[in-house]
């Protein structure tokens, strides 16, 4: 898999590089709009081409960047294919009116329920879980089991996480809002925020080293951070990913929080044709595995089989099954209560 993933990876960036991110047209064409920078994309998306024989027009940008770009663009842009993380970006995206009405159920049958929009208007074809990591040495595992801990005195200066304004934070509060109320969801980021050992900075990523180097002792992250330092080339990552256990919150409560990486047909699609096929295209076996095996997030497909050491390591989850929708509806909520949380 990953020698056929780097020779088609070859050949898409030779053909990136004539293509050069120009927005094109026609039957032969998908435009597809991606806030995705990773390898298993290249390789899904030069599969398609092989399969299909449409090329695939790649612009990447930033997740809030792109949102704004094609909703100023209007009825001109040229955007087939939305494709970014988090549902809580995906219905951003929604709000402003980007994407269009589809049957996802049919596009992508077998994609559980509750990963895909209820309005139809965009599908998840990777899924992330929101976990806690903890100092092997200094942390008890014993005593962290749910993200409620994490809001426990005991944690007092000991918890690393990013700041509220990042969209996996926001989904996670939407959850817990959705599911205990604002009140009792406000009561847990006010007893995170208590515990902070340090102003929230950096990515997800920084928060595990931060862990690995003693300058707190649990985390919140999403899984494929820890995976891919566990699979880096470097052994210092190597190292840091060894440092730490993995723990899969709210096992015997509703199930860890999930999120999704997701696309849609843009609503002003000049070749929706292609642009549903190639949506089609992220679920078959192949790009599915791909996700598994380059990325290190879990197919969103039950029945696909991969092969990726760290990720397997991670060990198995029940995960909530709150649709995913739920978490851009409360995202406006969480941040006004990470704002009177003093969650920075
Ligand atoms: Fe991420």
């Amino acid at each position: 898999m990953r020698t056929r993933a780097l020779s088609i990876l070859v050949a898409f960036a030779a053909a990136a590089a004539t293509a050069c991110g120009q927005p094109g047209g026609g039957p032969d064409v998908v435009n597809v709009y991606s806030a995705r920078h990773y390898d298993s994309d290249r390789y899904v998306y030069a599969a398609f081409t092989e399969a299909t024989g449409i090329r695939v027009n790649l612009i990447e940008a930033d997740g809030d960047l792109m949102i704004e770009r094609i909703r100023a663009d209007g009825a001109r842009s040229p955007a087939d294919v939305i494709v970014t993380v988090d549902a809580g970006r995906l219905y951003r995206a929604q709000a402003a009116g980007l994407f269009a009405q589809e049957h996802y159920g049919v596009i992508a049958p077998g994609v559980p329920e509750h990963l895909r929009d209820t309005d139809g208007y965009w599908v998840g074809f990777a899924k992330r879980a929101r976990v806690i990591v903890y100092s092997r040495e200094r942390a008890d595992a014993s005593q962290i089991a749910n993200y409620a801990d994490l809001a426990d005195p005991r944690w007092a200066g000991r918890v690393c996480v990013r700041s509220s304004s990042n969209v996996y934070n926001q989904s996670l509060l939407a959850a817990l809002v959705e599911r205990m109320g604002e009140e009792a969801a406000e009561a847990w980021a006010r007893g995170v925020a208590n515990n902070l050992a340090r102003p929230p900075q950096g990515g997800d990523t920084d928060q595990i080293r931060a862990v690995a180097a003693g300058e707190c002792d649990v985390a919140l992250v999403n899984h494929y951070y820890l995976a891919r330092l566990a699979n880096s080339a470097e052994a210092a990552d190597r190292a840091v990913a060894a440092s730490v256990g993995l723990i899969f919150p709210d096992q015997d409560g509703e199930g860890t929080h999930v999120n999704i990486s997701g696309a849609g047909v843009a609503a002003n699609a000049p070749n929706p044709e292609a642009a549903r096929a190639f949506i089609a295209f992220l679920f078959t076996e192949d790009a599915q595995r791909a996700f598994a095996e380059l990325t290190s997030e879990y197919p969103v497909l039950e029945t696909v089989t991969w092969s990726n050491e760290p990720l397997a390591a991670l060990g198995g989850f029940r995960e909530d099954e709150m649709n995913v929708a739920r978490l851009g509806e409360r995202a406006e909520t969480a941040q006004r209560i990470f704002d009177r949380a003093g969650w920075p």
